[in-house]
This record gives C-alpha cells, sequence and structure tokens, in this order.
C-alpha cells in the first residue's frame, strides 16, 4: 500500500474544487426554482466551468468532458475563447438583469434539460411536493456555489436567470472570473444572505476572509464535497467556524449513492467523451478505494481492464482484494498502466516523478475534489511541450516524444 500523507491537513488553504456528477445543475435547477416560487426566499447561485488561461480544475466526471454534447441545441457561442459574458448585458424576458451568464437566449433549451432531469429525480420532486405546502426555507437568502454539468451548463445558467434567479456562472470561467462571480452573489447591493451551500467552501471561504461581518450572518453552511468538509473541520478546528456545517456526505443517500454509482457511470462516460479511448484489456490503477474508487474500479472491470489499486487504508484495501482488484504500490506497477485514476480527495498522491514513468499514450485523470491530487504544476516545466487537445484534453510531451494524455486540466 502507498505510504502517503492521508491527512489532508497538508492541503493548502485554497484548493480548487472540483466537481459533481452529471445531475448536480439540474438539482439545483431544480432547488432553486422552486425556492423563488416560495415568498420571501432568494437565491443567488455561482459555479461554472473555467476556460483554459489561469485555471481551476475540475475532477473527471461527465460534469468536466464538454467535448460532444449530445443535445440537440447548437451553441456555436458558448466555446468562443475571448469572448466573456461580464462585457455583455443582457435582460430575461421580465427585463431582470441580476445575473451573468453565456446567453440568455438558451432558456427554453435550459429548461428542457431542467425538465428532463427532473424525470431521474422523483426524490427530490416529491420532497418539492411536500415542500410546496410547509416552505420549511421560508425566509432563506441561499447564495449556492456548485460544479456543474458541462454539456448543459450553459443552458441551465440562462433557465435560472430566465426564473428570476441570479446566476452568476458560465463554462469556460477563468480563475478570476469565477472570483468575481462568487464575490457578486456574496457581496450584492440589497442582498444579504443567510445560508451558504457549498461544493469545496469557495464561497464559505471567500465570505469569511473578505466580507466576515457578512460572515456573521450566516445561519448555517451545507457543504456537498469531501474536500470542503476537510476545510470546514480545519476552520473548526482553529475556533473559526463559528455557524453550524452539514456534512452532506454524513448522508448516506450521497456517499453510498452518489459517490459510488454516478461515478460508476460517470468514470465511463467522461474517458469515453474525452479520449474516445477502449477500456477492454487495459491496465488501470485506481488510487483510492473509498466510494468514488468502487464505483471506478467496478465500471471498468465491468468493461474488461485490468484493475489495480492503492489504498492507504488497510480496510478499503482489504475490500478491494476482496473484490478482487490488485492492490500495489503506485511505483510498482506505474510504467505499464494505460490509464490512471485518482480518486482519494488527497494531496499530491501522483508526482513528477511518477508521471516520468509512464509510459507513452498513458491517460491520466482525477476523480476527486481536489486538483492537489496530481501534482499538474510539476508539468509546467520548460522541457515539456503542452499541446491542447479537445476542450479539457491535453498532451503533454516529453523530450523524448512521450507524450501522456491529461484530462481536464488546472
Ligand atoms: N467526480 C465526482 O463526481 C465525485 C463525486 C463524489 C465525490 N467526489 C470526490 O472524490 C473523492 C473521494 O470521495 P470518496 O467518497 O470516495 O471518499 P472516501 O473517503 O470514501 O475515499 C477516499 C479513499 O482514498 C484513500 N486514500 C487517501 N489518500 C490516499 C493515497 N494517497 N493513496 C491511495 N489512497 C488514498 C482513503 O484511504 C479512502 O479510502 C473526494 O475528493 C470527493 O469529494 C467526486
Amino acid at each position: 500500500m502507498e505510504e502517503v500523507d492521508s491527512t489532508n491537513e497538508n492541503l493548502p488553504e485554497t484548493y480548487d474544487f472540483l466537481p459533481v456528477v452529471s445531475n448536480d445543475v439540474d438539482k439545483l435547477a431544480e432547488k432553486f426554482v422552486t425556492e423563488t416560487e416560495h415568498e420571501k426566499q432568494e437565491t443567488k447561485l455561482t459555479g461554472g466551468m473555467k476556460s483554459r488561461g489561469k485555471y481551476r480544475s475540475r475532477s473527471l466526471s461527465a460534469s468536466s468532458t464538454d467535448s460532444f454534447s449530445s443535445a440537440s441545441y447548437t451553441d456555436t457561442s458558448s466555446d468562443e475563447e475571448g469572448s466573456t459574458p461580464r462585457e455583455k448585458v443582457q435582460n430575461n424576458s421580465k427585463g431582470f438583469d441580476d445575473f451573468c451568464i453565456k446567453n440568455i437566449g438558451q432558456a427554453a433549451f435550459g429548461r428542457r434539460e431542467v425538465e428532463i432531469a427532473e424525470q431521474e429525480m422523483p426524490g427530490i420532486m416529491a420532497l418539492r411536493k411536500r415542500a410546496e405546502k410547509d416552505k420549511p426555507l421560508k425566509g432563506a437568502r441561499i447564495v449556492g456555489c456548485t460544479h456543474v454539468n458541462a454539456q448543459t451548463a450553459n443552458e441551465v445558467a440562462a433557465a435560472l436567470a430566465e426564473a428570476g434567479i441570479s446566476v452568476f456562472a458560465w463554462k469556460g470561467e477563468t480563475e478570476e472570473d469565477f472570483w468575481w462571480c462568487i464575490d457578486r452573489c456574496v457581496n450584492a447591493e440589497n442582498w444579504q444572505p443567510n445560508m451558504i451551500l457549498d461544493d469545496g467552501g469557495d464561497a464559505t471561504h471567500l465570505m469569511l476572509r473578505k466580507y466576515p461581518t457578512l460572515f456573521k450572518m450566516i445561519n448555517g453552511i451545507v457543504e456537498e464535497s469531501v474536500t470542503g468538509v476537510h476545510r470546514l473541520y480545519q476552520l473548526s478546528k482553529a475556533g473559526k467556524l463559528t455557524i453550524p456545517a452539514i456534512n452532506v456526505n454524513d448522508s448516506v443517500t450521497k456517499t453510498k449513492f452518489d459517490n459510488l454509482y454516478s461515478c460508476r457511470e460517470s468514470i465511463l462516460d467522461a474517458l469515453k467523451r474525452s479520449t474516445d479511448v477502449m477500456f477492454g484489456g487495459k491496465q488501470v490503477l485506481v488510487c483510492g478505494y473509498g466510494e468514488v474508487g468502487k464505483g471506478c474500479c467496478s465500471a471498468l472491470k465491468g468493461m474488461g481492464s485490468i484493475v489495480y489499486v492503492t489504498e492507504i487504508d488497510p480496510i478499503c484495501a482489504l475490500q478491494a482484494c476482496m473484490d478482487g482488484f490488485r492492490v500495489v504500490k503506485t511505483n510498482e506497477i506505474i510504467r505499464n498502466i494505460d490509464i490512471l485514476i485518482t480518486a482519494t480527495g488527497n494531496k499530491n498522491v501522483v508526482t513528477r516523478e511518477h508521471m516520468d514513468k509512464m509510459k507513452n499514450g498513458c491517460i491520466i485523470c482525477n476523480m476527486g475534489h481536489s486538483n492537489t491530487e496530481i501534482d499538474v504544476q510539476s508539468l509546467r516545466t520548460p522541457n515539456l511541450t503542452w499541446e491542447k487537445v479537445r476542450s479539457q484534453v491535453d498532451h503533454v510531451i516529453w523530450p523524448d516524444g512521450k507524450r501522456i494524455v491529461l484530462i481536464a486540466e488546472v
């Protein structure tokens, strides 16, 4: 088993947060649209997908592969380099303009996407019905910051804006855009959020650092990601977490279903869309045999891949063995593998040293939430050449011609 830092204590103070599974935006859309129908409930939403330049990375999931949308709508402008929604003035059909998205004209298409997603969510539909009477969120002013499904991100953002929700998010945001969007949601005139719905802790940390007085007026936080929860624990240890926070991963329907089964599906979908790789016979190393890792291993095994696992937790390692996977040290196997997937939430799981040893054509991607799992920064050296192959797919080329395929780069 790999002897590496499992504590997450050394993670950087500001982590990038990476994303989620394909339906998350729709869940939010559902929730937020419903909320605005309630009296005196307000929501501002930020999130989005950043473009090349000063990137933020995302983990590999359906949400991170936007090359081949299966949607029927063709958004010819959505990936235009250089065009920024921040320069556009837009209104929805009712004249509402407190949003910043790619194109409000995509609202009808986005609404159809939301409706399609509803079919897959009988639980949340039932909850919405129940909440219609109880109005449990009456008075809530929620700032939401989350990842979305890349294929339909811009369209769903448009649907939200058309519904009167202040949404600041678009596919292709730069790092600076990303923080600008959060800022616009947190610090707006005539608006004071009293709840945070976070996914990675970015909204929480921005508020705490930049607007401590506003933060004091927050009643509670809901945090979706393991990484965000680690950050909350760090705050708590430092005595800075002065308000209650809910860890969504404490809900069994999140960890045991979303992390496991959604990732079981999205890993194949994402790799296929981004690389067109055939899985049969490929040697795959999955780092981490938690819920996400289990889902990835199961899917890849089902496709005929030869799957290896690294784990630092003896019980999870034993589970991997009992499920028929070989538990290895990364160095044992690194020269042979065709695909490497990180699913630990930890940092520096894959180092430059590992990547130097990989064979030509090896695909490397992160399924976890934190972009610190793969030391991508270490690949930014003058002797390596970067070549963008398609959206979210880069080739990194070594001086001898060896190239690795990096998905959803930082
Ligand atoms: N991509 C997605 O759609 C998606 C969905 C849910 C969760 N996530 C993210 O995936 C990550 C994992 O989530 P999870 O629910 O599986 O968490 P988990 O805690 O169940 O599993 C993580 C596993 O990684 C192991 N690990 C930690 N450091 C390691 C290392 N250096 N080498 C090998 N193994 C190591 C741990 O022992 C643990 O078993 C988190 O960052 C989470 O936020 C991503």
